[in-house]
């Protein structure tokens, strides 16, 4: 059986401006269902992250319960991966009993292109490697349009370690698609020169950018993913870029501060801020589950049948 290659989610750049506004459309009535969703027979999804994960893999699970769909879950480090199975392999095992999607996060960036290409099960990716995070730039483009309405003309910063980030790339094609403009704020050694393109401003000082944007993403500082010396001094960091009480001085009274998690307070983002009344970090985590309902729909092929 051929699979239709639309039922995949690799990068958000696959996906139509249309495509995009439909899944946050039934994210939407995902987010109204008071009870779980069942079809006719039991499907089943396959949890496969060599990564860790705290809110991708439980807003996964939570979804698929919501759904009717039981899971499959692979933790990599107790699996067959460690005496040298490959991750395609262990991604047709799944399939083989049963999964009719899979999601993947893995440290390659190709790594659910190449599962997309060889598995029939949906393929859903959950990060790869710094490339993409497709799902955390549609619950992040939905959070923002549940705060707005609709993101045309509205102004958004990406703050932090851009370099190492696949949430800001996708992030950056969710928020254009939608309409909106994106100013990328990283000091100079963690910017990424190559995302510059038309309605996309790179920036050093946020101090300069803050006052005119409509929301925020604060983001973590990536050590696990840098080469020793790139990244400084991390008091320079936090007396630059740190967003804190002081700071948000600065800022629109309307200003919507998100951040993708994990945070490390104190570094990127004051717990005052972090926990204020202009954060919306937790509705992104319940955000998550609406979209993810969607994704698993869109992947497994529907839920009826
Ligand atoms: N935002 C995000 O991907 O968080 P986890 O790494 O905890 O899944």
């Amino acid at each position: 059986m051929m699979k239709a290659a639309e039922r995949d989610l690799v990068e958000l750049s696959d996906l139509s401006a249309e495509s995009i506004r439909e899944i946050l459309e039934r994210a939407i009535f995902m987010s109204q269902q008071p009870g779980p969703i069942s079809g006719e027979r039991v499907r089943h999804v396959g949890l496969l992250f060599s990564e860790p994960s705290t809110r991708t893999v439980l807003s996964f699970k939570a979804a698929s319960d919501r759904l009717g769909v039981h899971v499959l879950e692979l933790h990599a480090e107790a699996s067959s991966l460690i005496k040298g199975e490959t991750i395609i392999d262990t991604a047709r095992t799944l399939e083989a009993m049963g999964a009719g999607a899979i999601v993947v996060r893995d440290s390659g960036e190709e790594t659910a292109r190449q599962l997309s290409q060889q598995c029939r099960a949906g393929i859903i990716n959950a990060g790869g490697g710094i490339k993409a995070h497709p799902s955390q730039g549609l619950l992040d483009a939905y959070t923002l349009v549940d705060e707005f309405g609709q993101l045309e003309g509205k102004r958004i910063g990406i703050v932090g370690d851009i370099l190492h980030s696949r949430v800001a790339r996708s992030d950056l094609i969710a928020f254009r698609a939608l309409g909106a403009e994106v100013v990328l704020v990283a000091p100079p050694s963690l910017q990424d020169k190559t995302l510059e393109q038309e309605g996309v401003v790179l920036e050093s000082d946020l101090d300069t950018v803050l006052p005119h944007l409509d929301a925020i993403q604060m983001l973590r500082i990536q050590h696990e993913r840098m080469e020793d010396g790139r990244f400084g001094n991390l008091e320079d960091y936090i007396e630059s870029y740190q967003l804190d009480l002081a700071r948000m001085e600065r800022a629109r009274e309307s200003l919507v501060v998100m951040h993708p998690g994990p945070m490390n307070r104190g570094v990127e983002i004051s717990s005052e801020v972090a926990d204020g009344e202009r954060s919306r970090i937790y509705a992104q985590v319940a955000a998550g589950v609406s979209v993810r309902m969607a994704l698993l729909e869109r992947a497994l092929g529907g839920l009826s049948g």
